[in-house]
């Protein structure tokens, strides 16, 4: 089904791209690697993935791999969709720009967005290699989430191994709509989930400020809990305690606003991605 296939990295020095560059510099199939910036071409060129232009890249690629920012993705599509083959992939690595109708679209191309979940949380990690893997891609088992916003029964299949080796080790490619995989990210992801994460190293850093207590202390202290806060919610581990539930309470009172269920609104996410875009407003 994948033999003789031929893909293309549009971006492969940046930082998605030398982590997709990698994995399918590792298979049989006849990858091209574009970049516009010197440091990014010396970067690939030094681990041996020789750099071609964006033309000399696309023009026979099966599917081509944009690894470019999600603000550059209309102007480079834009650019380089016309030069790729007919019948071709456009395989994004990210929602946004897709949901905000950013990418250039050609009749006749199949338009695929991948993103990778990161190792889990609770991964049971075996290496020192998974451990360091933090982002994935590298050792630690993770899953993507896939969309196509151009249904095609012959290219899923193979989306689906490209998207499985671009981000492997692979668990498992789940596929939803693109609307629904930019409710995952940003929504999920980011808007509540790095946030939050971020959050935690702000009360963190505060409890420091506001106590005698010196950092190690409070981690000691923190870490475990955070842990446990996150097994027992996410995966039932323990109940949490009676008089726990009770300060749970009062801090989801004290901090959480009572409407934040807005953010999943179609109008809200337009908001949050229009700013990461840098657009004035998404166009429907
Ligand atoms: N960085 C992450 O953690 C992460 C995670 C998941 C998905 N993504 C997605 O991956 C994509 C790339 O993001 P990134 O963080 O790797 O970006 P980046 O800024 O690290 O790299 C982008 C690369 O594209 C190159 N580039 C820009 N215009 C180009 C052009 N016209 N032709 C060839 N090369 C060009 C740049 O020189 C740069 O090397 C985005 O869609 C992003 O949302 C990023």
């Amino acid at each position: 089904m994948t033999d003789n296939l031929k893909l293309a990295v549009i971006g492969a020095g940046g930082k998605m791209g030398m982590r997709v560059s990698a994995n399918l510099q590792k298979t049989d199939w006849d990858v091209k690697y574009a970049e516009k910036s010197p440091a990014g071409v010396a970067r690939n060129e030094e681990l041996g993935r020789h750099v071609v232009s964006n033309d000399e890249a696309v023009k026979d690629a099966d599917i081509v791999v944009f690894a470019v920012p999600d603000v550059a993705l209309n102007a480079v599509t834009t650019e380089v969709v016309p030069l790729m083959k007919d019948g071709s992939v456009v395989l994004t690595l990210d929602p946004a720009a897709a949901y905000a109708n950013q990418l250039f679209m050609r009749e006749g191309l199949t338009y695929v967005v991948a993103h990778p979940t990161h190792p889990s949380v609770f991964l049971e990690r075996h290496t020192p290699e998974e451990w360091a893997d933090t982002f994935g891609g590298v050792a630690a088992p993770q899953n993507a989430v896939a969309a196509m916003f151009t249904p095609s029964d012959h290219w899923k299949p193979i989306a689906e191994k490209v998207i499985e080796v671009i981000y492997g080790p692979v668990i498992k490619v789940y596929w939803a709509s693109v609307h629904d995989l930019a409710v995952l990210e940003p929504t999920l992801n980011e808007t509540i989930g790095c946030m939050i994460g971020q959050f935690l190293k702000d009360v963190l850093d505060y409890t420091v400020e506001v106590t005698d207590m010196d950092e190690d202390t409070v981690k000691a202290m923190f870490y475990g809990h955070i842990y446990i806060a996150l097994t027992n919610a996410l995966r039932g581990s323990n109940p949490f305690s009676d008089a726990c539930l009770l300060a749970m309470d009062y801090g989801r009172e004290a901090i959480i606003k009572e409407d934040w269920k807005r953010i999943y609104d179609d109008a809200d996410l337009d908001v949050v991605v229009a700013k990461m875009l840098k657009l004035d407003k998404i166009e429907r």
